[in-house]
């Protein structure tokens, strides 16, 4: 699990270089797909997963999550793109996703990718033995209801190891001392999709793409986090963040 995360948590470092205007999200996709296979002889999770058609997900401006590579979708100068990773090294899966600015954004889309960032680390920061799934998701939702965001509710975090996605789901809102009781060992990611605007949500006609219903900016990070004895470790942590232990 440490070698998945640390190729997975690499390849979000690599690929933010080529994240510029004019670029499209289907090269993005083609780089992503070589890096995978040829450098970290790896193969990309996302690949023929349930029928995706692509090895990586980008989801521009008020696309929530799943968005599908298209050479047809480039990226201009004020964009939002969140690139979700996962690989799979050894059998194993490390899973991980940041949101980028594209150029220069608004004040607006800087402050909604910022606290996103932040609702992730809150949700990191109550993982140790002893709490529960409804402690990382109530400091979630504390944080982007404090700001005046909204919570996607129809997907969420999971357990994540050998198989992509398995139990437990790891919902970002809930309630303190609720659900299931964190133990040492453990692995699973915490991926909050904040919404600018109102929390509902609308599937595309391709079966994959999540938007919002109201077309307001979204915005997501993900990590895939293993419980500790004393608390956590991120598994797919990058060389850009500071945030490495339970405080
Ligand atoms: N990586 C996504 C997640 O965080 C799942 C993508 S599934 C796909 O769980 F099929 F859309 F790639
Ligand atoms: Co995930
Ligand atoms: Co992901």
């Amino acid at each position: 699990m440490k070698v998945a995360g640390k190729l997975a948590a690499e390849q979000l470092e690599m690929i933010h270089a080529y994240i510029e205007p004019g670029i499209s999200t289907g090269e993005l996709d083609r780089i992503c797909h070589e890096y995978t296979v040829q450098v970290q002889n790896a193969i990309p999770a996302p690949l023929n997963y349930k029928g995706f058609p692509k090895s990586i997900c980008t989801s521009v401006n008020h696309v929530v999550c799943h968005g599908i590579p298209s050479d047809k979708k480039i990226l201009k100068n004020g964009d939002i793109v969140n690139v979700d990773i996962t690989v799979i090294k050894d059998g194993y899966h490390g899973d991980t996703s940041q949101t980028f600015l594209v150029g220069k954004c608004s004040v607006l889309a800087e402050r909604l990718v910022r606290v996103t960032q932040e609702c992730l680390y809150k949700g990191i920061a109550a993982v140790k033995p002893g709490n529960s799934l409804g402690d990382i998701g109530h400091a979630i939702q504390i944080h982007a209801e404090k700001n005046q965001y909204s919570i996607v509710r129809e997907y969420c975090g999971h357990g994540t190891g050998a198989i992509f996605h398995e139990e437990p789901q790891v919902l970002h809102y809930g309630n303190p001392g609720t659900g299931l009781i964190l133990e040492a060992g453990m692995t699973f990611t915490i991926e909050p999709m904040i919404n600018a605007g109102k929390r509902h949500v609308r599937l595309l006609p391709d079966q994959w793409t999540v938007v919002t219903k109201d077309h307001k900016l979204t915005a997501q990070w993900e990590h895939t986090i293993l419980v500790t004895e004393t608390g956590f470790k991120i598994l797919t942590l990058r060389a850009d963040e500071t945030i490495t232990r339970c405080s």
